[in-house]
């Protein structure tokens, strides 16, 4: 059985394993019909406890352009408000025939809890637990940066070795920062954090990464700089930044923008504070990828489902991921 729950259990190749299937994935998003009959007769479940437009909207495109059926499930609206346990939601999917489990919670660790409970059969896929971990937003990234820096036919087969990615703002609360440091150095490239003293989290310096507090130092010496939202719903009021101080130090404006190399991007991998760690000038200008990584994110999900599910022809396996 496989699942995919932290960017941490991939290995370089199954990374770029990963990369190359969702470049072939993303060769049926340019044909006019853009289904592939592999997963026909399978079943595909997103669970979702916590609110979401991209993740769950392209896991929902990447099931449906493999054919597979797809359940929703929002705990809004659900029997999870009158008290239902995980265990117990669990057990009525798998009582559906679920194949594939899409899991975000608002706790850490809930998709591991899930994979290893016994109480499913299927692949279970972390779409965002808590502060830990969004695997697929950092593979859809990495996607998205191997074909922005080293090309889309020249990236296959490559890794992201060599480059230098940014990422900057409320580290502490960000699942996406997290994943993203694991395979970001996985595939080669050298991640720098940027973030207020007080949105690090503690033990960061067992991070396979640089800390800095100066974006205007770092920004010329980056080749993709990785704005993350400022979390306010995780966040105790009274620690929270005022929007103008925190976007003067760390947000990024059209002046800062200038000081990147001229072929860097600026990332963001929404839904963005406008005004806060991103102004409307930079969020808008072509060398934000944010509206790209959305469309990346179906192909980098398809090759993922397509992987766990173990599509028809050709068999390839995911190497390493963590399997019970
Ligand atoms: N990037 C991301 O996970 O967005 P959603 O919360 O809208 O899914």
């Amino acid at each position: 059985k496989r699942h995919l729950i932290s960017a941490a259990d991939l290995t370089r190749d199954d990374a770029v394993l990963i990369l190359d299937t969702a470049e072939e994935m993303a060769r049926v998003a340019d044909r006019p019909i853009k289904k592939l009959p592999t997963l026909r007769g399978r079943t595909v479940v997103n669970l979702f406890f916590e609110d979401s437009t991209r993740t769950r909207i392209s896991f929902e495109a990447a099931a449906k352009r493999l054919s597979a059926d797809v359940i929703n499930f929002s705990a809004k609206g659900s029997s999870v408000s009158k008290g239902e346990s995980l265990k117990d939601t669990a057990l009525t999917l798998e009582a559906m025939g679920a194949d594939a489990v899409v899991i975000r919670h608002h706790a850490s660790g809930a998709p591991y809890r899930l994979a290893n409970s016994g109480w499913i059969d299927g692949a279970v896929v972390n779409a965002g637990d808590g502060t830990h971990e969004h695997p697929t937003q950092a593979l859809l990234d990495a996607f998205t940066m191997r074909r922005r820096l080293v090309g889309r036919d020249a990236g296959i087969g490559q890794d992201l070795s060599g480059r230098r990615i940014t990422i900057v703002g409320d580290v502490l609360h960000s699942r996406v920062a997290r994943s993203n440091v694991h395979l970001l150095t996985t595939l080669g490239a050298e991640v720098t954090l940027v973030a207020p003293p007080t949105l690090v989290p503690v033990g960061v310096e067992s991070w396979p990464c640089e800390v800095s507090y100066d974006l205007d130092a770092v920004l010329p010496k980056s080749d993709a700089v990785m704005m993350l939202r400022v979390q306010r719903e995780r966040m105790n009021a009274a620690f929270f930044p005022t929007e103008r101080e925190y976007a003067r130090r760390y947000g990024l404006n059209g002046d800062r923008m200038a000081k990147m190399p001229e072929h860097a991007v600026v990332m963001h991998p929404g839904p963005m504070n406008r005004g806060m760690e991103i102004t409307a000038e930079v969020a808008d200008s072509d060398r934000c990828t944010a509206v790209e990584q959305v469309a990346n994110g179906v192909s980098t999900r398809m090759a993922v489902l397509y992987l766990l599910l173990g599509g028809s022809e050709p068999a390839v396996t995911l190497n390493n991921a963590r399997t019970e």
